[in-house]
């Protein structure tokens, strides 16, 4: 995988200051203290409350000085946190200015108005949004959050399909790199896959590169879907023999999946759908209920603290691109303005006009 960036270093320029692409530059800060001080536990207190189920209160003294830190740093520095669904609590309940699925993140990314955004999620979502903001800069506390399902597939991968199959639309998965959706006529995401596939009103479409998305998605629509062989490492390894395992020892157990997962997978899942749309199925379960989150770990202890009644079942497949963020990583990424995603201007016109046709498809 190539990750494209610029790592701020400011070199041969004044070292009171760091230059970002388009000669932007910014004030080098001191780092601050990270001391569990009084004001600080008074300060995070409120925020301690949404994580006290997942962070004990004796290891809250490490986390705060850093939350604490990043949201005055977010303020000196006008920049936006833009979280994913599967970030860790802390980072989700604690710094984020805006979580959610792929789709509301690409969404909420044409919406921010500060000049800086630091992505909380893979490389490919802070592609999307620098694509969306070609004038803001756009940070990734680590350039080495990728998914296997980016790099499953190159553009060139995507001219040979297209030569191959002539006339057939392309749709990507948001899930890919802008050489990738430079290539595509649209991108779509687990949120809207079907509506994409469907505006075209073509007898078939590629739907690439989640071989289980597209297989997930033939099954909710006439269209003829051709696919490719990619796979997300995390959804690929839960089976319906575990699903069942679960099922056999309390029936009432509602399983919810993500369409990343193999077709046996959400065969025996109550519903299937998006983060966003897993997360809107768990809160409108009753008191009482149990619900098997077939998806990455941190979900159920993010949405946890707005469905105290439901129990969260968690057979837990961790996905280590999204774990490489942390917050000592967001609070280098707002110190030293790094590390800062760029995209070649002439690709990233092509992948701008394959994400803002998804963006601006109606409901
Ligand atoms: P969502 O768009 O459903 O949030 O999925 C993104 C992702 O990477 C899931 O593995
Ligand atoms: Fe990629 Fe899977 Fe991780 Fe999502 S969970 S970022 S699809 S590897």
């Amino acid at each position: 995988m190539t990750l494209s960036a610029n790592t701020a270093t400011g070199a041969g320029s004044n070292t009171d200051e760091i230059v970002v692409s388009g000669g932007r530059k910014y004030k080098r800060l001191e780092r601050p203290v990270l001391e569990y001080t009084n004001e600080i536990a008074r300060e995070t207190a409120p925020l301690y409350q949404k994580v006290k189920h997942h962070i004990p209160e004796i290891e809250w003294p490490v986390y705060a000085p850093y939350v604490h830190a990043i949201n005055k740093l977010k303020k000196e520095r006008n920049a936006s946190i833009l979280a994913h669904n599967y970030q860790t609590p802390e980072i989700y309940h604690c710094v984020a200015d805006i979580a959610g699925d792929s789709l509301q993140l690409a969404m909420e990314a044409t919406r921010v108005e500060t000049d800086v955004i630091v992505q909380c999620g893979v490389h490919f979502m802070a592609e999307t949004s620098k694509l969306l903001n070609p004038q803001k800069t756009v940070l990734i506390p680590d350039m080495r959050a990728g998914c296997s399902l980016a790099d499953s597939i190159t553009g060139e991968d995507v001219r040979l399909l297209r030569e191959a199959n002539p006339g057939v639309p392309i749709v990507t998965y948001v899930n890919t790199s802008a050489d990738v959706k430079a290539e595509s006529d649209i991108c779509c995401t687990s949120s809207n896959a079907v509506q994409v596939v469907e505006s075209f009103g073509t007898e078939t479409v590629l739907l690439i590169p989640d071989e289980y998305l597209a297989q997930n998605v033939a099954k909710q629509t006439k269209v003829k879907i051709l696919t490719w062989k990619g796979h997300c490492e995390v959804h690929e390894r839960f089976t319906a023999e575990e699903l069942l395992a679960y099922k056999e020892a309390d029936p009432a157990i509602q399983i919810i999946a993500h369409p990343e997962c193999p077709t046996e997978v959400t065969g025996v899942a109550d519903f299937t759908g998006s983060t966003k749309g897993m997360i809107d199925y768990a809160l409108g379960q009753k008191p009482g209920a149990k619900v098997l989150l077939v998806t990455e770990c941190s979900m159920a202890s993010n949405i946890q603290e707005q469905a105290p009644g439901v129990e969260f079942i968690k057979p837990c497949n961790l996905c280590p691109h999204m774990k490489r963020i942390t917050l000592p990583k967001i609070l280098d990424a707002l110190l030293e303005m790094k590390e800062e995603v760029v995209v070649d201007p002439l690709m990233a016109e092509k992948a701008r006009h394959a994400v803002e046709r998804m963006v601006n498809l109606k409901n």
